[in-house]
């Protein structure tokens, strides 16, 4: 395409257009409504003065008779000027006064008109036009007075030029305008086309330029470039995941491997083959188990579990959990001790926030059994408050807790520390728990219990939609 062409097609040189046609449009009833009310105002005084010549030549003619009116028409005939003055007998012949020729019949028409008339010193000009007003005097004489209309074409004539003028002006000026503001906004949005091109052709850090100008233009460019950093961090995230999958199921699998690969060359009996049979079943558990975890903590980051949120009894739900587990807790010697308040009301989910609380009291009871003393001080207490317009479930141990500096790495996937090694898990237990309060519009912190870990779950009470931009976790 041209550049002209390009020009043409853009929404800025269309919206020029229009303007310029409404101001031209504009000009025109302007133009129009100045010129007939010029013509207008010169008609009437041309009317008026007749009138008032005619009443002074009929006294004159009243007081003088007809050869004082003869001698002030001739006097004033042969002034230049554009008026006209005729005196006839009743049988229309002239008598005195400088119109030449009239059409027929004029003269015997009282009152006022335009007619085309000629002068008597230049009858071969052709006709000129004339504002006349005939009279008829006592005794049967006429008497005419007019006014040549010539001004009147000139004055239209000159309104015609600026008519031209006008239209002339608006053009040149409406296309350099419209020139202008296409080339100008032309100009930003082919950069932004460019730079989009080069941010697809796989240049992923590429922005778009902001002008600065606060403009339609800035704020698209803005919000594109918010678009890819939010783009970004989701890519970024997901190979993250990706990276950690391949790297992370890559030892289980590789062990399930070789535990078949040892049962097929070593099991001597069926039975044996029947055990080695079992542990490789137990490990894909494993690994499904870490695929669904995975799987779920993907979902909630992306933010897709959403839509299945509703309103129900959190309380409920944490003390479900805790039942849940106090056998468990009483098997590995740990009194649980269980605090919930009668009626936490949460917009969310029920399964996830128990998943949740389930996670953390897992870990309660995984590394709180290493905990040292009576089995009084070694209790793990669950809690569940309500704390200004948000909910506070606190779940905490007195085992060996977390250090300061890694209580925000825990957090991400498949992060366990050294302590944890001898302890089953994969290190998805916390980043679930940290992705269901993003999902909630809350947050999950790691405290000091001294000693022991204190895991700390803030949620918004009621019905707090999920905040957009979820608050930060690690703690
Ligand atoms: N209550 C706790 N006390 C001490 N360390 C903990 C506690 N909870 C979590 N951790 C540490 O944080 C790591 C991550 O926890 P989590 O995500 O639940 O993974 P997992 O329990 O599968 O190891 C654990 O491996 C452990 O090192
Ligand atoms: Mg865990």
């Amino acid at each position: 395409m041209t550049a002209l062409g390009k020009l043409f097609r853009t929404t800025a040189f269309k919206l020029s257009f229009a303007y310029l046609l409404v101001f031209t449009i504009f000009a025109f009833v302007t133009l129009g409504y100045v010129a007939w009310s010029a013509q207008r105002l010169l008609t009437e005084q041309f009317i008026s003065t007749i009138e008032a010549e005619i009443n002074g030549l009929s006294e004159q003619y009243r007081v003088g008779g007809l050869r004082r009116l003869v001698n002030i028409v001739e006097r004033r005939s042969r002034a230049p000027g554009a008026s006209l003055y005729l005196v006839t007998t009743n049988a229309g012949e002239r008598i005195a006064g400088n119109v030449g020729a009239l059409p027929p019949g004029v003269i015997d028409r009282p009152g006022q008109f335009e007619t085309p008339y000629s002068r008597t010193e230049d009858a071969d000009a052709g006709p000129n036009h004339a504002i006349i007003r005939v009279y008829r005097l006592p005794g049967g004489f006429r008497l005419l007075v007019g006014r040549d209309v010539e001004e009147r074409i000139r004055l239209r004539d000159i309104i015609h030029r600026a008519f031209g003028y006008s239209l002339l002006f608006i053009g040149i000026l409406g296309c350099a305008g419209s020139w202008f503001i296409a080339r100008r906004v032309l100009k930003r949005v082919d950069d932004m086309t460019e730079t989009t091109r080069e941010i697809m052709a796989g240049d992923l850090g590429g922005r778009l330029r902001i002008a600065g100008t606060g403009d339609e233009l800035d704020r698209l460019a803005q919000n594109l470039n918010d678009m890819l950093d939010r783009i970004g961090e989701l890519m970024h995230g997901m190979r993250e995941v990706s990276d950690n999958i391949a790297h992370d199921l890559k030892t289980p699998l590789t062990r399930l491997r070789n535990k078949a690969d040892e049962a097929l060359r070593t099991a001597k009996s069926p039975d044996e083959l029947k055990g080695s049979l079992e542990a490789i079943i137990e490990e894909s558990d494993n690994l499904i188990r870490i695929f669904n975890a995975l799987l779920m903590i993907a979902r909630l980051e992306a933010g897709n579990a959403r839509e299945g949120l509703a309103d129900f009894n959190a309380a409920e739900t944490v003390r479900d959990v805790a039942e849940l587990y106090e056998a468990l807790a009483e098997e590995a010697g740990l009194p649980l001790e269980v605090t919930v308040d009668e009626d936490l009301p949460l917009h969310g989910s029920r399964e996830l926030l128990g998943q949740a609380v389930a996670n953390l009291l897992d870990n309660a009871l995984k590394y709180g059994a290493q905990a040292e003393g009576s089995d009084a001080f070694r209790s793990i207490t669950v809690s569940a408050h309500r704390i200004d317009g948000a909910m506070r479930i606190v779940v905490a141990d007195r085992g060996p807790g977390i250090p300061e500096a890694d209580r925000g790495r825990v957090l991400e996937r498949f992060v366990r520390l050294e302590t944890a090694r001898s302890r089953p898990g994969f290190g998805l237990g916390l980043s679930l728990v940290a992705a269901v309060a993003r999902l909630h519009g809350g947050a999950l912190t790691l405290e000091d219990n001294e000693p022991g870990l204190r895991a700390v779950l803030v949620l918004p009470l009621g019905n707090a939609q999920a905040s957009p931009e979820p608050a930060q976790t690690a703690a």
